[in-house]
């Protein structure tokens, strides 16, 4: 991994790098990242505006997400789904855009939508499947949040805490990546709205306090804790449902306390990321002696439920139940430093990035 000092060599590549209307302005993919992402792997990119063509559509960028899927896009995997990028592809990234020109027959001038927009401040598209494009509803809430919380983040809180974890109230359950994007929100549904006894791990004293507020009961702080030791102590009892965001030793030390018929949950693995080889888990066999159960999930196998998902989450926010945290960077030629903030551990919530901040109206 590249040492958090090279956070800052991205300021040099933001340096300069101003968007207006007039052009399309991407990033693409300059060169296959080697262990995490550094600012040589990133290529400014500025062509003409293309026009909509029948059937197509203008989309002007508003809001882009973040997430740690994208290095695995940048070497030219294709883990979603998502065609493998080629040097010199724009890079893929979901994100919140107005459609300033159609010619598509179902969808208007003025709506704002979700989906597939790439690292790009416009987007002629055919709104085809491939790009999962929502409609972005009227709930009173900013448009920014569709970047994120009321995006495929929250999606996949929901879908991996309700569709595979199960959770009943009183569960003790063991969440890591909890200050992240997917963790801050699971921390809260599981807390706030099943009411789950949770218990947080995050990286360093500040995460842990956020952790803490936001849902959790208790927070290890696994750069600094013994886990093994932090694990007993505030669950001493074991763990009916852990939610895993890191993979690694980690998944391996809450397998070992898991109680009878418990749940665990694969979101992601982000500590084998870059390591040059996955880990091996050894203790599987916990699941058999306890009758346990352990369920991996993937985001877009669960689209069917969009709307009714997007509607608890927005109905949680207005209760007070759910708080939406999201980091966002400001301007699109932060978005390689945003990337890599996710890897370092900067984020706190869903990492995004205003490319233009709100739209003036919408339909
Ligand atoms: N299954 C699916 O369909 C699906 C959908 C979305 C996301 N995911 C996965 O869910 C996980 C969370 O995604 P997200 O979008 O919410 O990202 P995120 O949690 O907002 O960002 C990554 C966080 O992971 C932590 N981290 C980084 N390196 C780590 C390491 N070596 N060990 C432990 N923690 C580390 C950092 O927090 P700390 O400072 O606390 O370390 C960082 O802030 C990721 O693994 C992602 O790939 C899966």
């Amino acid at each position: 991994m590249a040492d958090a000092g090279a956070i800052s060599d991205f300021d040099a590549l933001a340096a300069g790098k101003a968007i207006d209307d007039d052009a399309n302005y991407q990033w693409r993919v300059a060169r296959r990242p080697v262990g995490n992402v550094v600012p040589k792997d990133f290529d400014w990119h500025v062509t003409d505006l293309a026009e909509p063509g029948p059937g197509e559509t203008l989309l002007k960028t508003h809001y882009l997400g973040l997430a740690p899927v994208m290095r695995a896009y940048m070497v030219g995997g294709s883990p979603s789904g998502e065609s493998a990028l080629k040097i010199g592809d724009v890079i893929h990234g979901r994100g919140v855009a107005q459609i300033v020109k159609s010619r598509h027959p179902d969808w208007q001038e003025g709506q704002m939508v979700q989906g597939q927009i790439g690292w790009q401040t416009y987007k002629v598209s055919a709104m085809t499947e491939q790009e999962k494009f929502f409609a972005m509803p009227h709930n009173g809430l900013p448009a920014a949040l569709g970047s994120g919380v009321l995006g495929m983040t929250g999606l996949s809180a929901h879908a991996g805490l309700f569709a595979c974890g199960s959770p009943q109230e009183g569960d003790r359950m063991v969440l890591s990546g909890a200050a992240g994007g997917v963790g801050s929100m699971v921390s809260q549904m599981a807390a706030n709205v099943v009411g789950c006894d949770v218990v947080g791990m995050a990286g360093g004293a500040e995460k842990c306090a956020f952790i803490r507020d936001h849902g959790c009961r208790a927070a290890i702080d696994y750069k600094a804790d013994d886990i093994e030791e932090a694990l007993d102590r505030l669950c001493p009892d074991g763990i009916d449902l852990y939610f895993d965001n890191v993979g690694g030793e980690t998944l391996e030390a809450c397998m070992e306390r898991l109680r009878m018929h418990s749940r665990v949950v694969l979101c992601g693995s982000i500590s084998e990321y870059t390591r040059p080889e996955p880990f091996k888990l050894s203790n599987y066999t916990r699941l058999r002696r306890t009758d346990s159960r352990m369920q991996g999930f993937f985001v877009y196998n669960h689209l069917d439920r969009w709307d009714a998902v997007m509607d608890d989450i927005a109905g949680w926010i207005h209760a007070g139940k759910l708080v939406p945290v999201q980091d966002m960077a400001e301007g699109f030629a932060a978005m390689p430093k945003a990337l890599a903030q996710l890897y370092h551990g900067r984020n706190v919530g869903v990492q995004c990035c205003s490319v233009r901040g709100e739209p003036e109206q919408w339909n």
